[in-house]
């Protein structure tokens, strides 16, 4: 265990010893804070195949919200406060268990163990080859059949003076979807006063494996049922992508985005230019795509932003990750019905997973995702919400 897993432990600890004296009503468990304005709250939110899940709930002084169940380490919901500090919910997904259970294209996911996508399903670790589940023909995505995103963690509330939210742990057994290794994996969702989301990864492994853990929820700064996504601004700082062929499995090539719809160094309205004749557009059916940041360190970096302009809010991402799948939604296509029921139509929702590179267990070139026994996977991105 790391000294800060230690830390977040005994800090739990502390919490739940703290809250054990604390009101419970049948089914919820609330504990205000007025001291820091942070404060969590837990209620049952159904049964999955693994056991009942909860849904975590809590808040920061400012307004800002976040709903996480333990199923799938699913964000549901982010209420996010405008530039007048009217508060609406940021991010697509659904008001019940049941509709992630009948099927979700990743809304808010916690995803593993691996990331996007990995070639024809097979990769070799030391020359022994390992065949994954081909869940997106030809090619496996996002982990396999039952992602982590299809999964019952373990969770437990953690409240300090300065952060709340929500620690995840589950072991990937040996040869889950096929991957080798037990992994002990540990994920922190966690809000502090600043309006900053942040997820922090962690894992060990047992066997030599690959992993790539990233959350993959779905934004709409206006609001999660107001539209398309094409007027948001966005900037990521890269100077580069990795093209792909048409499976969106990257051709190994590293491209600039000079003179391309790829660059986003400056801040540019998403849909701007989605109609431009380019054989990369053409493959993502838009914007589906891996950028490579310009970073200067290993550190947490701010790495994108985005900007809607009616509502004012701005979100950054800042990461420690060396790549950003920058999706525009494409495969929404109104059947998904989401909270309120709203269906999500084509591009109403963006994404900017932070990542190691898809496919990168078969590609020499790319940062390794191998993780070996006695090495700890450590990886942090934080979203950060503010207006101008
Ligand atoms: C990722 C992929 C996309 C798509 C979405 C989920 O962003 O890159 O191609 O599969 O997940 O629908």
């Amino acid at each position: 265990m790391t000294r800060l897993s230690s830390l977040f432990c005994l800090i739990s600890l502390c919490f739940f010893t703290a809250c054990e004296s604390g009101s419970k009503s049948d089914n919820s468990k609330v504990k205000p804070s007025p001291k820091t304005g942070l404060n969590i709250s837990e209620v049952n939110f159904g049964t999955t195949s693994d056991g009942p899940a909860k849904l975590y709930t809590f808040s920061n002084k400012n307004g800002m919200q976040v709903k996480l169940t333990n199923y799938g380490g699913i964000i549901s919901s982010i209420l996010a406060p405008d530039r007048d500090g009217q508060i609406a919910d940021v991010v697509l997904g659904y008001d019940s268990l049941a509709s992630y259970l009948a099927g979700s294209p990743y809304f808010g996911g916690t995803i593993g163990r691996y990331g996007n996508r990995i070639a024809k399903g097979k990769f070799k670790i030391d020359g022994i080859e390992y065949s994954i589940p081909i869940n997106n023909e030809p090619n496996t995505l996002h982990g396999g059949n039952r992602g982590f995103d299809k999964r019952l963690w373990e969770a437990e509330m953690i409240k300090t003076e300065t952060q709340v939210g929500v620690e995840l742990t589950r072991t990937s057994a040996d040869m889950e979807e096929g991957y080798p290794g037990n992994l002990q994996v540990t994920v922190r969702y966690l809000l502090n006063n600043a309006n900053e989301i942040s997820m922090e990864y962690l894992a060990t492994t047992d066997k030599k494996t690959v992993v790539n853990l990233t959350n993959h929820c779905y934004f709409n700064l206006a609001g999660a049922d107001s539209g398309t996504i094409n007027n948001h601004e966005l900037q990521i700082k890269a100077s580069s992508f990795t093209p792909v062929d048409e499976t969106l499995i990257p051709t190994g090539e590293i491209r600039s985005v000079e003179g391309t719809p790829f660059d986003f160094r400056q801040a540019t309205a998403i849909g701007a230019r989605l109609e431009v004749e380019n054989e990369q557009l053409k493959f993502g059916g838009g914007y589906d795509h891996n950028f490579v940041l310009d970073r200067t360190s290993e550190k947490l970096e701010l790495v994108a932003s985005v900007y809607e302009s009616t509502s004012g809010r701005l979100m950054e991402v800042l990461t420690q990750e060396p790549g950003l799948q920058f999706y525009g939604g494409n495969f929404l296509d109104g059947s998904n019905i989401g909270k309120g029921g709203k269906p999500y139509e084509f591009r109403t929702g963006f994404c900017l997973e932070t990542q190691h590179f898809p496919d990168a267990p078969n590609q020499a070139d790319f940062a390794s995702t191998i993780l070996e026994p006695g090495q700890t996977y450590q990886t942090k991105t934080v979203y950060r919400f503010t207006t101008k």
